[in-house]
């Protein structure tokens, strides 16, 4: 194990000759200054890991110490050791920062105790930001891509909220669009990024055991409530909840989520005392809410109470021009994680991504890439390269096809106006996809579709 470097601050000999005497038998490397004005050099030129401070120094004192070296080293602990203490002085350090303040004489045994106590809590705290920075690196805004209108709207959004006040947000969109990377997204930008993010997805379990784990319960609540426990919306106060598939809660527990969003106030289950929180709510569907509404399947007013800031992502099929931007992401991402030297797409493979629906939306594509990349190992990804389901078929010739006529006749501009429509609505009015469909070029599409006023 690296060994610990203390930087041990005081000007009486004896105590200082006994103290790092005593540290460094305890396997610490100690660093001996006696004023004040040579800490700081000290702690810039040295990695120092905590530093024991007297009150008292010839030069200056403790806390002018701390004023000076705080705010440069924030995660340095500090440990107060004085003769002549006042509670003033105590609470003073403590406010700046101090780690811990010992009266002397103290029994060594209690300094090395505190000692140990704050080496560990300054490598959890470091630990807890290493992981954060990790966390806001992944989901900081600058992974969002795209430049489409409407999902560069989005991101815009996106920024605005994180930096707002706002508690409730809905992001609704089609499967794999990216509302877990938005939500993500949102708590790690905003000011609520030091406090918890928690996530559920509310189809996942059964509704009283959903309830248990949104509000906590207490001892005895049901037969294996064995101890109190906190739910989550108590765990994550000061931060973010993240509610997916929101559509899929029951309708008790709907009820009960609308009243906790009125005045973030609830009861654990089998409690009597309201507890009151200051969470975020984003909550994400993949169903069509509003429809839900209309069938009766989920609440109006709790509908009305999670849009308050409505987003809606829209599927990828209708975002084309974001398909060789997310390419170029996630060969980038597939070339770090796998250490593959992949360069692109040839022009032809890339037009059929460009002509695929996307059903699956990003996630489709990314998986896509994933999968092609390990399989191939090409640095140029071309047609032969991507599974069949996404070159798709052929348009069927008239010959494989019989159309009959009616009876009495039809208009052929009619039929041909509503096969017009209908590949329009299946390609979600992306006209190459719809030109092909037809067995057309895009602009003889083109100029069917300005004649029967279609565009
Ligand atoms: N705009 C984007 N830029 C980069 N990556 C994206 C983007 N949108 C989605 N992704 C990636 O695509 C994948 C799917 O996105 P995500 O899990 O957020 O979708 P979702 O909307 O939550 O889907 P579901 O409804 O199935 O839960 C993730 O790996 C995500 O990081
Ligand atoms: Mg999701």
């Amino acid at each position: 194990m690296a060994q610990e470097k203390i930087l041990l601050v005081e000007d009486e000999k004896l105590i200082r000759w006994s103290l790092a005497n005593r540290l460094s038998k305890e396997g610490y490397v100690v660093v001996e200054v006696d004023r004040g004005s040579e800490v700081l050099k000290v702690l810039e030129e040295q990695e120092i890991d905590l530093m024991l401070l007297d009150y008292r120094l010839p030069d200056t004192d403790g806390i002018q110490v701390l004023k000076t070296v705080g705010p440069k080293f924030r995660d340095l602990p500090v440990i107060m050791m004085t003769a002549y203490s006042t509670v003033e002085s105590a609470i003073e350090a403590m406010k700046l920062g101090a780690f811990d303040y010992l009266n002397k004489p103290f029994e060594i045994d209690e300094l090395l105790v505190t000692i140990q106590k704050a080496l560990e809590t300054t490598s959890l705290k470091r630990e807890l930001s290493r992981y954060r920075r990790a966390q806001e690196e992944r989901f900081g805004l600058g992974n969002l891509v795209g430049r489409n209108p409407k999902i560069s709207e989005v991101f815009e959004l996106v920024r605005k909220i994180a930096a707002s006040s706002a508690t409730t947000i809905l992001l609704q969109g089609e499967s794999g669009t990216g509302k877990d990377l938005l939500a993500n997204a949102i708590h790690y930008a905003s000011d609520r990024a030091k406090k918890p993010f928690m996530n559920i997805t509310c189809s996942a379990l059964p509704e009283t055991l959903l309830e248990s784990e949104l509000f906590g319960h207490e001892k005895g609540a049901f037969t294996d409530a064995k101890t109190s426990k906190k739910g989550l919306f108590e765990l994550a106060d000061g931060g973010t909840v993240f509610l997916d598939e929101v559509g899929e809660i029951g309708p008790n527990l709907q009820s009960k989520l609308l009243r906790f969003l009125e005045d973030r106030t609830f009861k654990r289950v089998g409690g009597t005392v309201d507890i009151k929180v200051e969470v975020r709510i984003v909550a994400a569907t993949n169903v069509n809410l509003e429809q839900a509404v209309a069938e009766g399947r989920f609440r109006k007013d709790l509908y009305y109470r999670l849009k308050v800031i409505p987003i809606f992502l829209p599927p990828l099929r209708e975002r084309p021009e974001d398909i060789p931007l997310l390419v170029k992401y996630f060969i980038d991402h597939f070339n770090r994680e796998f250490k593959k030297n992949t360069r692109g797409v040839s022009h032809a493979a890339m037009q059929a991504l460009l002509e695929y629906p996307w059903p699956g939306n990003v996630r489709e594509l990314k998986n896509l890439v994933e999968r092609v990349m390990i399989l191939e190992n090409k640095e140029i990804i071309d047609v032969p390269d991507l599974p069949r389901e996404i070159l798709g078929q052929e348009p069927s010739r008239p010959a494989e096809q019989t159309f009959n006529l009616p009876p009495g006749g039809i208009v052929l501009e009619d039929v041909e106006k509503s096969l017009l429509e209908q590949a329009l609505k299946r390609t979600g009015g992306n006209q190459t996809r719809a030109a092909r469909l037809l067995g057309l070029t895009r602009d003889t599409l083109r100029y069917r579709l300005k004649k029967f006023e279609l565009e």
